[in-house]
């Protein structure tokens, strides 16, 4: 495994891997990594990628306010794992490797960007969308892979190729979770003992929406209710958002009579949880 800081090493590799007939896969991170990550890598190696990881904590879709500070950093364990998961190239930019001082230039997206996370945290969306534009530009990859686990984004990043015609294949990998259910997440290294137990009711309020869908309960306004009433035992957990959306647009809900999406957002204690799971057809 080749490990990387300057864009033109990773131009010089990606082109070696070209010239040798491999196709290249990418799956951008910000490191911490957990076994969620790891199954973006493997995705890519079983689809006979040269399978290139990023790890670069973006400052640009960090609020004035969020952790971009204290986002865990643990970059020897990273390049452990993602060299026994079998990636061939890992990208590890410095942040001026990035962003240039004079930088000015920020992708926004509308549309499936605005709802949900694009309105708990203004400029998240830009941030993301332009690194990974960036990154995209950087390694160009035939595929790129995301996980479930932040839906939103995966729309976002498909909107993006889509409308800035990208040739690139984004490939959507399912979310991976404690055997408690929690969804592995960086940000779960900073739950304490009792706001990690409290921390399954995301899934559990989630499971208990699929199921009511399941069931053939169609009122966005019964699911709801079914899923705050998960909330009733979690004293340190405060419901952000819970969204009933369509599976495309993100457009919230009357009525569950199409692919839908149940998506949460919570503060455990301090810590911002995201979580969601598709409701109907789980395509
Ligand atoms: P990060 O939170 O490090 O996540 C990197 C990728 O791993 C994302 O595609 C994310 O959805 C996926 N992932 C995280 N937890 C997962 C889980 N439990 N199961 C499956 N996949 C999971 O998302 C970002 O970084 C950044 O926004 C980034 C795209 C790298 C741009 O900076």
């Amino acid at each position: 495994m080749l490990v990387v800081k300057e864009k033109h090493e990773l131009r010089t590799a990606i082109r070696r891997a070209r010239q040798a007939g491999r196709t290249i896969g990418l799956a951008p991170t910000m490191g911490a990594l957990h076994a969620g990550h790891v199954s973006l890598v493997e995705a890519a190696r079983a689809a006979g990628d040269f399978v290139t990881a990023t790890i670069f904590v973006n400052p640009t879709q960090f609020g004035p306010h969020e952790d971009f500070e204290r986002y865990p950093r643990t970059l020897e364990a990273d390049l452990k794992a993602l060299d026994a998961a079998g990636a061939d190239l890992v990208f590890v930019p410095d942040r001026s490797e990035v962003y240039r001082p004079e930088h000015a230039t920020f992708v926004t997206v509308g549309g499936v960007a605005e709802p949900l996370e694009g309105a708990a945290r203004p400029g998240h969306f830009q941030g993301v969308a332009t690194v990974v534009l960036k990154l995209f530009n950087m390694v160009a990859p035939d595929r790129a892979y995301f996980g479930q686990k932040d839906y939103q984004q995966t729309l976002v990043v498909r909107r993006m190729t889509a409308d800035l015609d990208l040739p690139i294949e984004i490939r959507v990998c399912p979310t991976i979770r404690e055997p408690d259910g929690l969804a592995m997440s960086s940000r779960n290294a900073y739950l304490t003992g009792n706001e990690r137990r409290q921390a399954t009711v995301l899934y559990r309020s989630l499971k208990r929406a699929q199921e009511l869908v399941k069931g053939g309960q169609t009122s966005a306004d019964a699911v709801r209710q079914a899923m705050r009433s998960s909330f009733a035992e979690t004293p340190d957990v405060a419901i952000e958002y819970m969204a009933l959306a369509d599976r495309d647009t993100l457009a919230e809900l009357a009525q569950i009579d199409r692919p839908a999406v149940a998506a949460v957002a919570a503060r455990v204690g301090k810590t911002r949880l995201i979580d969601n799971v598709f409701l109907g057809d789980e395509r």
